[in-house]
Formats: structure tokens, sequence, C-alpha cells
């Protein structure tokens, strides 16, 4: 055999291309249906001017011999190092420097790709629900066991619904890995202070890495929530952690992104900062120059209003869809430090059989809960980056679907 046979027992489609083949479907049996997307988490907002004219300007300087740019530096430019270092940390008290800071495409890439770092044999825990890219990066490396469908044999799941307000349990067997997204995606939900300083305490005393997304941070309104497990004391001894530029300023197109691997973070003696950079210079040439240079746009005082001003417009849909929901009588978590909004499924139906009623009966996709683990099951998500009429349009459709579904 000469093929990787982890494949095999990984679900055969990605849980975001599965729905886009749903919808595909439907819309070639129905080409008259105004199809509204609440589903795969991708903004519709154009680029802040502020970071339209860097990309111009950076196209600009490639175009002249004395400005050009060819390979970059593997971790990323330092002028986008230091703004991000002065920009989300020092910005919330917290110290991180630019040399523990890398430039990558993406916070999918970069959270699939960090298990490199550890042996195949590290055990992982994932909260239950969970974006899909931590588990199936891990399955890929063969370090998960097998799949019955539903489980992994060799995974930890951290459960995470109603019933514990959304707050996972530490783990009751030995991990070594944990992955952590606050706030989180699929549920919306965020973790407190207090309960991060009980993860990074877990941490440090059983040895383990917590893989810590923030790429969702800029939703946070207010200062209850911890915007970077770097707030707590002593994480930069257990934490990597992944922020994005995709939802904060609109680049799930564009590719931007940023890892923290703190210089105090060794394993066996070795320095996890050193093992990461060793990887990117193998593996990645780095996000292109003009890229880098619109990221940091997004940090003067202009580009920081407008895409400020972004999010509120999403954060304005998310709390549309959860009012909606909730006058509908169905109860629903997030959608006010996050764009996204979770709950149970009316009626009693699976995430899959509202999906589809969804779709069929008012033409909305929304992501089912079940795509995001066990506990997802009776589940659905809906996402706040449509456009605000779509989002408007939507929430009238479900106020007059939801009651009948409920009934
Ligand atoms: C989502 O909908 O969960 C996200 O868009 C997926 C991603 O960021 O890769």
């Amino acid at each position: 055999m000469i093929t990787n046979q982890n494949f095999g027992e990984i679900p055969q489609s990605y849980l975001f291309s599965e729905v886009a083949e749903r919808v595909r479907r439907f819309e070639a049996q129905h080409p008259e249906a105004r199809v509204l997307r609440l589903g795969i988490g991708d903004v519709t907002r154009p680029l802040a001017p502020a970071v339209v004219d860097a990309l111009h300007a950076a196209v600009d300087e490639q175009a002249v011999a004395a400005s050009f740019q060819g390979y970059g530096p593997e971790a990323g430019y330092a002028f986008l190092r230091e703004a991000i270092a002065a920009g989300e940390y020092a910005a919330i008290g917290v110290d991180v420097s630019p040399d523990e800071i890398f430039i990558g495409d993406g916070s999918k890439s970069d959270s699939a790709n960090i298990q490199e770092l550890f042996a195949d044999t590290a055990r992982v825990a994932v909260t239950d629900p969970v974006y899909p890219v931590y588990v199936d990066s891990n399955a890929m490396a063969g370090r998960l066991g097998t799949f019955d469908g539903e489980r992994w044999s060799e995974l930890t799941y951290l459960r995470c619904d109603d019933t514990n307000e959304y707050r996972p349990a530490l783990p009751a067997e030995p991990v070594e890995l944990v992955y952590l997204c606050s706030p989180n995606n699929p549920t919306g939900t965020t973790m407190s202070r207090e309960d991060l300083t009980a993860w990074v305490a877990y941490a440090r005393e059983a040895g383990a890495v917590i893989l810590f997304d923030v790429a969702y941070r800029a939703f946070i309104t207010g200062d209850d929530v911890p915007r970077s497990i770097y707030e707590i004391e002593g994480a930069d001894e257990v934490a990597i952690e992944f922020g994005s530029f995709s939802k904060t300023a609109g680049f799930t197109g564009l590719r931007c992104s940023w890892t923290v691997v703190p210089q105090k973070l060794r394993r066996d003696g070795v320095s996890l900062n050193a093992l990461w950079l060793r990887r990117q210079s193998t593996k990645f040439n780095g996000t292109p120059y003009i890229v880098q240079r619109a990221a940091s746009a997004t940090y003067s005082a202009t580009g920081r209003e407008q895409v400020r001003a972004d999010v509120d417009y999403y954060l304005a849909n998310a709390r549309l869809i959860r009012s909606t929901l909730e006058s509908a009588g169905v109860a629903a978590v997030g959608g006010e430090h996050s764009p996204y909004v979770w709950f149970r499924c009316p009626g009693g139906m699976d995430s899959w059989e509202f999906f589809d009623v969804l779709l069929a009966e008012a033409q909305i996709v929304g992501t089912p809960g079940v795509g995001f683990g066990p506990a997802g099951a009776g589940h659905f998500r809906l996402s706040a980056f449509n456009t605000s009429e779509a989002t408007q349009e939507a929430a009238g459709r479900l106020a007059a679907l939801l009651p009948r579904l409920a009934a």
C-alpha cells in the first residue's frame, strides 16, 4: 500500500464541502429560489478602503526594481509582526514579542499544521462540538484511532452544551494536546477568565499544550471576556495561539493569519518556537508581501476604525438572528461576542433534517451541528456574515417558519 490509510478512516467530505454540494443540488432543481446563505462563515463586506489602498501601494512597489520583494522572511515581515505585537497584544496589556509571532496564510492551515510538532502518540482532546479541522488534521496524521461513524476511538471529547453552560470540563484522562476556541466556533460562546485560568493551571500540571484559537476575537465586546490566553499568568509556558484577519478584516479570500509560539514554551527540552520555525521554513514560503502590507493597514488609525465598523455590522446581524430565534421560542447561544448563533433544532429534528427543511421551506442555508461533532447532533449553526439586507430577509423567513416547526 502506498497511500495514507488514515484518509480511509475520515468522513468522505469536509463538512462545508458537503453543505455546498447539497446547496448546489437544491439550486439546480429550483433555479427560481432566492437562497440566503447563513452557512459557512464567509464574509460579504468588501475590503476596508485602508486595506485596498495598502494593497495598491504594495502592488506599485512590486513594479519597481528598488522596492520589489521576492521571497520574504519565512516567519513574516517585521512590520506585520511588530504591528500584531503592538495592536493585538500590547494593546491589551499582554507582552508578546514579534519573534514569537509567525505570519501564516490562515488559521485553518496553521491550526491544521501545528500537530506536526507533536509525537504520533500524543493524546488529543477537543471540545465537542468543534471546528472540524482540528479533528480531521489529527486523523490524517493517524493520531485518533478508528472512527465508528460518530466518534474517534483515541480522541477525548469534552462535551459543551446547554447542560454544562457550554463550559468544557477538564479531561478525565491524560491528554497532551487540547484544542480550545474562544469565541467558539461553532457555538459562539466564550471562555471566561476563570475558565481559562483553570485550563492554564491544568496544562501546567499535566504538561499538556493548549492550542488556543482566537480567530473570532475581534467580535468580543467589553472587557470581561479574555481576548488572548496570554492574559492568564503562566499561559506562555503552555499555550500556542492562532489569530486571523479573515473574519476581522474580510481576508477570507486574501488569506493572512498569525500564530504565537512563545519562547518559554518548551517540551522534552525543545523550544516549540524553534520547531515551528523549522517546520514553516521547510514547508512554507510566506504569505505574499502585498497581503502582509494589507494586513498591517488594519492597525492604522483609519484602518482600525474601518474594520471595527465591519465587525459591528456583522454583530448587528448576529443579534438579529438570535433575537429572531428567541422570539420564536427557540433558545440560542452566541451572537453576542461572536458571528455565530447556535441552537437546538426545533421540534426535536436532527441536524441534517432541519438543514433540509430550512433549505426547502425558507431557502436558508445553515450548518448542521452534527458536522461539528457528536454533541452537535440535533443542533444547528447560523452565521451572521451575510449582508444586513439578506439577514433581515432571513429573519423574516425564520419568524414565519419556526413557530410552525415547533408546534
Ligand atoms: C466556518 O464557517 O466555520 C468557517 O468559515 C470555517 C473556516 O474559517 O475555515
